[in-house]
């Protein structure tokens, strides 16, 4: 099947892309003290290289005191840090590459298996990263109104280092997934409520800050979930009305692009279509979408993460809903991370040199 569709440019505001392929963000914690070192910058460099279209950065997190559980997940705030991402965008656009910083608060997480801890407890709407497991603080009014500021901040850094587009981060049960899931957030302030459009007022806040901070023109992302890596069959929306109700008043806000994160594209979101996630969101809101999930792999994520390996798979599915439009971009993960020449390969029918995934490919950022 022809791969054509794939190799088609894309604009919209302030991006401009290539092609429809996009690096997935992957959290790597080669950024020592939250700095992105000059291997972290020649890493995504070589992907803009390969002719990715648009590269979404590993989660980058924000300036609150307790944002992350890892001391070497990069930030985005602080001289360092920022100098660190210019050299980044500096490096992919030298290649003609296209970047979005994926802007992140990890929200109430488990302590790292380092032993690292933030200097402070983590926040979240309940303290609760699942249900019944409680690990930091529920934030009161000012710890909301200063997160929202943060996130805000981080976007107009984004914009004034030169990245083409920012993400906002609100999947996988991290801060802004803890508002949506009703198992995390027991607020009964306007923060929490019964409904998913209540629980929704967190990330809509987020939202319009960072819109208030980029400008009209500048194109906004953001990734959402219905899974959790402790609930994978967790779905926050069980209809296309309840996905309607989710959906519209986060595009209201200022989203340009929705992420939408399965792990495994092709599994279609509700009973009597075979549409997946980014296709209902693309149907119901009108904005483009883009998939994700075991593009080009037969194992998903969290088999690589329990140590199964990958064998390389057709991309036939892939291209019949595209083709059929029902996203607009397609992101890939782990075989960019493995391969900074997948782009390419695939464009030039090189199948044969098409590597697996194996867990090994975590332990380096291969150039
Ligand atoms: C090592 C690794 C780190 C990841 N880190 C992030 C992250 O920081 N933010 C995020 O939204 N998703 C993260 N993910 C999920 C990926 O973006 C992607 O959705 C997932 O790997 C499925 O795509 P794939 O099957 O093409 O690998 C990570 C995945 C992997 C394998």
């Amino acid at each position: 099947m022809s791969t054509d569709s794939l190799f088609q440019p894309f604009q919209l505001k302030s991006l401009n892309i290539k092609n429809r392929i996009v690096m997935a963000p992957m959290t790597r914690s080669f950024s020592p003290g939250g700095v992105p070192t000059d291997n972290v910058a020649a890493y995504y460099r070589k992907r803009a290289e390969g002719e990715v279209g648009l590269i979404l950065s590993e989660g980058t997190v924000i300036n609150r005191p307790s944002s992350s559980n890892d001391a070497n997940v990069p930030h985005f705030y602080g001289a360092e840090s920022l100098a660190g991402w210019k050299n980044v965008i500096d490096g992919v656009h030298a290649e003609g590459g296209a970047m979005a910083p994926q802007i992140w608060h990890m929200g109430i997480m488990d302590n790292h298996h380092s032993g690292w801890v933030p200097p402070v407890p983590f926040e979240g709407p309940s303290g609760l990263n699942r249900p019944g497991n409680k690990n930091g603080n529920t934030m009161t009014d000012s710890d909301i109104a200063d997160t929202i500021k943060a996130f805000g901040q981080a976007a107009a850094d984004a914009k004034n280092l030169g990245f083409d587009s920012v993400e906002i981060h609100g999947a996988h049960g991290y801060l802004i997934d803890q508002f949506f899931w009703e198992g995390t957030n027991e607020r009964t302030d306007i923060f929490g409520g019964k409904t998913l459009p209540e629980r929704s007022r967190f990330a809509i806040e987020v939202i319009k800050e960072v819109r208030k901070q980029v400008g009209e023109d500048f194109a906004l992302i953001i990734r959402l979930s219905q899974f959790k890596p402790s609930a994978y069959t967790n779905q926050l929306v069980k209809t296309p009305s309840e996905m309607e109700a989710w959906l519209n008043p986060l595009a209201n806000a200022g989203v340009d692009i929705f992420h939408c994160s399965q792990r495994r594209f092709w599994e279609p979101e509700f009973a009597g279509s075979d549409l997946n996630f980014a296709g209902w969101a693309k149907k119901l809101t009108g904005k483009a979408t883009i998939t994700v999930g075991s593009v080009g792999l037969s194992g998903d994520f969290f088999g690589t993460f329990a140590g199964e390996s990958s064998e390389p798979s057709s991309l036939d599915e892939l291209m019949r809903r595209m083709d059929r439009q029902d996203f607009d971009l397609v992101a890939v993960g782990r075989p960019l991370l493995a391969d900074p020449h997948w782009v390419q390969k695939i464009r030039d029918g090189r199948n044969s040199e098409l590597k697996g995934f194996s867990k090994e490919a975590l332990s380096e950022l291969v150039l």
